[in-house]
């Protein structure tokens, strides 16, 4: 199981603290002749192999993550679902997860209450379903919530009591939940799996995350436990579980336990919980410049693509996955500057088109076309900044969504194509500019980039090409170039 390097030799040392640091700093200094003379005298030469004992040494204590080779990265196999879901709801909710589950490359178990109907022909497009053991003598004293917040939370322990080979992390999610399989393993790559990490995000509702904790994984959203964690927890989660029988639900339950063991969220911004009511436009438009990991809430929210089922729209995510899953609903921000408009491109999801110049740090931030969970449209209700969707008629973004991606092998770009839906047409507007009315869809070129998580966070740049005679605008966007900046 252990397959880092352990550099053991300095911690089983019976030297006192005392006598480790000064040999540290020693150690550092010494390192930092070695560099330097090593600089001198090899200046263009690669012989990392002729590197002096103590900078690996230095290198041990202090590289927490050190670069894998492809065979030891984590990959999909390593990770197992454990889903929460209900009988109630299975009917419905089982078209959530067909939508993302990879038969014979995911694995995971979907926990239920109660035995459900499957018909032979769903059965690979599901994971396997078991039913969840009894918590009928654990203690619920909540008045607003529901005790299966014991069961589910305890699915955490059932899946390691499960005794399942090769597992580096289980992902908890509910029967609600979309996960974007490959951002998820391109994510918990970062985190050495030997290790304790309990992995999500915190509420979009600044008052959720008040009544419940900000140092808790919302559930729906998704979080991760790395397996000997897992075990750790698997130990004393029944007996912590008894301790907290005034708590809501599961994921509050389960970091009452990692509160006990001392493990703090590790937060990573691409689960999204959506405790959120309305449009998540705002919020998918603008999306962190972080992969796109989860989305969840899906019954609540309305579907994520107008004039359509939650079901058919997110099956539009199908293809620009396929094609470059790790730049979905990347933001890229340029202006058209024959026409004086900003344009932002979410890629895959949707471009809007502004009259104007807006800055990139307005830009960045996610326009307010949802409500918290409290039902208010308030600027405070969130834990990150927000922007109103448009001050006025003339402001309001042109919407157009996906229509379809396909990809040019002739050039090894992806082209994917934005068309309006929205259901009303943009109001009237007395500006003496041109008026992106005359847009009727936009065109974007882009290289998958498979190493755009490799590198330090950047957003991508887009650039305006040109405009076509029947209202096509096309849109390039990659990589910044060298000096490029959102500037007219
Ligand atoms: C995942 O990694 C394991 C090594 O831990 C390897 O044997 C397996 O082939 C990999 N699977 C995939 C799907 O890449
Ligand atoms: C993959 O799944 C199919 C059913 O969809 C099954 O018939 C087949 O045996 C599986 N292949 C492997 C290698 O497990
Ligand atoms: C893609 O969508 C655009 C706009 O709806 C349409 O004109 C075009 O024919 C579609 N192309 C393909 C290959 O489906
Ligand atoms: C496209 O990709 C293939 C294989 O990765 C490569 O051989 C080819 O040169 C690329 N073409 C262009 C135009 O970049
Ligand atoms: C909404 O969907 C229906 C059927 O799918 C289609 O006929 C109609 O044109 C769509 N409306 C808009 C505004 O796209």
């Amino acid at each position: 199981m252990m397959k880092y390097p352990k550099d053991s030799k300095c911690f089983q040392s019976p030297w006192a603290i005392t006598k480790l640091v000064p040999l540290i700093f020693l150690l550092i200094l010494m390192s930092y002749l070695f560099y330097t003379i090593g600089f001198l005298i090899f200046k263009n030469s690669h012989e990392c192999d002729k590197k002096p004992y103590t900078i690996s040494l230095i290198k041990n204590l202090f590289e927490q993550t050190p670069k894998l080779p492809f065979e030891e990265k984590t990959n999909i196999s390593h990770i197992v679902f454990g889903i929460g879901a209900s009988s109630k709801l299975w009917k419905h909710r089982k078209e959530y997860i067909k939508l993302w589950w990879r038969n014979n490359e995911t694995r995971g178990i979907v926990w239920l209450d109660k035995e459900v109907k499957i018909e032979p022909s769903e059965e690979n497009l599901v994971p396997t379903l078991k039913i969840s053991s009894d918590t009928s003598k654990f203690k619920y004293e909540n008045t607003h919530g529901d005790r299966s917040g014991i069961r589910i939370s305890r699915i955490v322990s059932e899946t390691v009591r499960l005794g399942m080979e090769n597992v580096r992390w289980i992902v908890m999610g509910d029967d609600d939940t979309f996960f974007v399989i490959d951002n998820l393993v391109k994510v918990l790559q970062k985190y050495d799996h030997n290790q304790f990490y309990y992995i999500g995000a915190v509420s979009e509702s600044h008052y959720q995350n008040i009544y419940f904790s900000y140092n808790m994984a919302y559930g729906g959203g998704g979080f991760a436990i790395s397996y000997p964690l897992a075990v750790e927890l698997e130990k004393m989660q029944d007996r912590c579980i008894q301790r907290y029988p005034k708590l809501y639900g599961s994921d509050d339950r389960v970091q009452a336990c990692m509160a006990e063991l001392g493990v703090p969220l590790t937060l990573e911004k691409g689960f999204h919980q959506f405790d959120v009511y309305g449009s998540v436009f705002g919020l998918l438009a603008a999306h962190r410049v972080t992969p796109l990991v989860s989305l969840h809430h899906l019954d609540l929210i309305e579907p994520i693509f107008p004039n359509m089922s939650q079901v058919q729209a997110l099956q539009k995510f199908k293809d620009p996955i396929k094609m470059d899953s790790y730049g979905l609903m990347q933001q890229s921000i340029c202006y058209d500057e024959n026409h004086q408009w900003t344009v932002s491109v979410s890629w895959g999801y949707a471009v809007q088109i502004f009259r104007g110049i807006f800055s990139a740090r307005d830009m960045e931030r996610p326009a307010r076309t949802f409500l918290n969970w409290y039902r208010e449209a308030n600027y405070k209700g969130y834990p990150f900044n927000t922007r109103s969707f448009s001050r006025n008629d003339c402001q309001k973004p042109f919407i157009f969504h996906l229509s379809n991606a396909t990809y040019d092998v002739m050039t090894n770009e992806t082209v994917t194509r934005y068309i309006k839906i929205q259901p009303k047409p943009n109001p009237k507007c007395k500006w003496k500019m041109e008026d992106p009315a005359q847009i009727q869809m936009v065109e974007v070129y882009k290289k998958p980039d498979p190493y755009l998580w490799d590198k330090s966070p950047r957003r991508n740049c887009c650039r305006v090409q040109s405009k076509k005679e029947d209202g096509t605008l096309v849109i390039d966007v990659g990589k910044c170039r060298e000096h490029e900046v959102v500037e007219l």
